[in-house]
């Protein structure tokens, strides 16, 4: 039987199935025995204050995905660790904290205070929200490595980077976050894009465009991954965007990412991720691979071993 732990990463993953930010919440929203069954959960992003978050309607539909417009809801840092992070230590899996802020200091702020707790297993930094007022910092390297800078500072935590999919200088703002001592990036956020309704001609939601998330972006996910491990062979690199069966994990992980990122596969079917795990374990045995680590980033190096 293969083994799914994941040693390269840096948070020595059971599997490289992990829940992304978002559509899992703080985690106790699901069931315990679906938690268990991934690497990781990474929690719903949690910003210096509370956040009411965007007008309804949130979610559009689109062919192959959804159009989302949540605007960060989350009830803030203080009651975040006060009423939420205890219930997060507790989950049967590792714990990666999402966190957003407007400015550097203020996200270095919350992260330093996270230094203290020692069952945290990473952050995450939000640099790529689509649906807020702010710029997406994530599209500015010098931005980017002044976030990054003033986090490391204050933490021994692995340290992510969620970086946009569908900015021009993804590849400069993964080496500005890279250099400034983050552990590894998140790629990608959702994609900017806009439906209109067809009777009125108006878009449908409020802030005119959301994030594109679902199958439609796994091939735009897929393409980032697999340029950020051609220009960085030692980064970390959480895959994310679309992947919603087994062979869409492979994918990812042959581009070249060290965990694969659940989102939208959780808002369809909740019980998605624990199934990939035993999915993808099948496959790595029946392939004759020992774990994932045989297989990422193959397709930078001739393919599988196809008899
Ligand atoms: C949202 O809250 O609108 C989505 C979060 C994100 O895309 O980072």
């Amino acid at each position: 039987m293969a083994a799914l732990s994941t040693r390269r990463f840096a948070l020595d993953l059971a599997t490289p199935i992990v829940l992304a930010s978002g559509p899992a919440g703080f985690g106790f929203e699901l069931d315990g025995s679906l938690v268990a069954a991934v690497g990781a959960l990474t929690t719903k992003t949690v910003t210096p204050e509370p956040r009411a978050g965007n007008p309804q309607p949130r979610l559009v539909d689109c062919p192959s995905g959804l159009l989302n417009s949540i605007g960060l809801e989350n009830p803030g840092f203080a009651a975040f660790v006060e009423e939420y992070l205890p219930r997060v230590l507790d989950l049967p899996t590792r714990r990666i904290i999402s966190l957003a802020a407007d400015r550097p200091d203020e996200i270095g702020r919350m992260v330093g205070l996270l230094e203290e707790i020692s069952e945290i297993d990473g952050v995450e930094l939000n640099l790529s929200c689509p649906n807020v007022d702010a710029v997406i910092i994530g599209t500015n390297p010098a931005l980017v490595g002044e976030f990054v800078r003033q986090s490391r500072a204050l933490t021994t935590h692995p340290m992510f980077v969620k970086l946009p999919g569908d900015s021009t200088t993804m590849i400069p703002a993964a080496a500005a976050a890279l250099n400034a001592g983050a552990d590894g990036l998140t790629l990608i956020n959702s994609v900017s894009g806009l439906r209109i309704d067809h009777r009125i001609g108006l878009p449908m939601l409020h802030r005119t465009t959301g994030g594109l998330c679902g199958p439609a972006i796994l091939p735009i996910a897929l393409a980032r991954v697999y340029e950020a491990r051609r220009a960085f062979p030692d980064a970390l690199i959480i895959g994310t965007g679309g992947v919603t069966d087994v062979e869409g994990a492979i994918e990812m992980l042959a581009a070249g990412a060290d965990a694969v990122g659940i989102g939208y596969g959780v808002m369809a079917d909740p019980s998605l991720p624990a199934r990939l795990t035993a999915e993808l374990e099948t496959w790595l045995t029946e392939h004759r691979y020992a774990s994932p680590a045989d297989i990422i980033g193959a397709a930078h190096r001739g393919g599988f071993d196809v008899p």
